[in-house]
């Protein structure tokens, strides 16, 4: 699958000094590969997450295009981009997203649920849980996790429907070297099994799994070295 950004930047309205909006993302050209691990690094609120955003097909751009295969994410509308972005997206959102209602197995198997029965899917929901070490906590509820536990719930439910686009924002945030490692271990798996992997991390254990390094600067994206 490719994603593609053609053009796209992202302004928010907010009162400044001397304007009433904020340029989030400057204009970008962006591909991400198949079977790579791209990882971007950069200060707090230098748009990260709003860059990432916008290729997830959760926040459209002010102007430009994403192009998943040829595809315009912003132009179906969002019935078919939901359905798509269930599919194809693994989503690792930056902050806990857990439904509290829901036991972690629960959580983990509700993309699948969405659209097919989760059943197939146990077996695979809890051998990720075991490797990521929270088999033991299949089912309690997702409020009583601490934040690493949630955190590694969320990459779970990410991967549980074999994505060929995971975009994590910040997946290890949360936790110990250890568990970070795991993780990415587990990342560098779906990226040879062919998934195009984007990461968004402070972590400079991270930084030494990317295959491409960009860095975003006050909503400037560029290759990094
Ligand atoms: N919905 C919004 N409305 C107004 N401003 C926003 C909105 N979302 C983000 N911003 C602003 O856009 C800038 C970039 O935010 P973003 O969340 O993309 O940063 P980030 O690089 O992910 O930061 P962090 O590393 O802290 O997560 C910030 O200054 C933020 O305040
Ligand atoms: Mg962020």
């Amino acid at each position: 699958m490719e994603l593609k950004a053609d053009g796209i930047s992202r302004i928010f309205f907010r009162n400044g000094k001397n304007t009433n909006f904020f340029h989030a993302v400057k204009k970008t050209d962006f591909n991400l590969e198949s079977g790579k691990i791209t990882v971007i690094i950069g200060k707090s609120g230098s748009g990260k997450t709003t860059f990432i955003n916008m290729l997830a097909g959760l926040l459209c751009p002010t102007e430009g295009k994403v192009l998943l295969d040829g595809q315009d994410l912003y132009e179906m509308d969002d019935a078919k981009r939901s359905r798509l972005r269930n599919v194809s997206f693994g989503i690792i959102p930056q902050g806990h997203t857990g439904l509290s209602s829901l036991t972690v197995l629960e959580n983990v198997l509700s993309p699948v649920c969405m659209y097919e029965s989760g059943k197939s899917k146990k077996e695979k929901a809890l051998d990720l849980l075991k490797f990521l070490g929270i088999e033991e906590l299949q089912e309690v509820y997702s409020d009583e996790l601490s934040g690493g536990e949630q955190r590694r719930m969320s990459i779970a439910r990410a991967l549980i429907g074999n994505p060929q686009i995971i975009i994590a924002d910040e997946p290890t945030g949360d936790l110990d070297d250890e568990s970070t490692i795991k993780v990415l271990d587990l990342l560098k798996k779906y990226a040879i099994n062919g998934a195009a992997v984007l990461i968004v991390t402070h972590d400079d254990i991270a930084v030494k799994y990317a295959d491409y390094l960009y860095k975003m600067d006050n909503g400037n994206l560029a290759v990094s070295s």
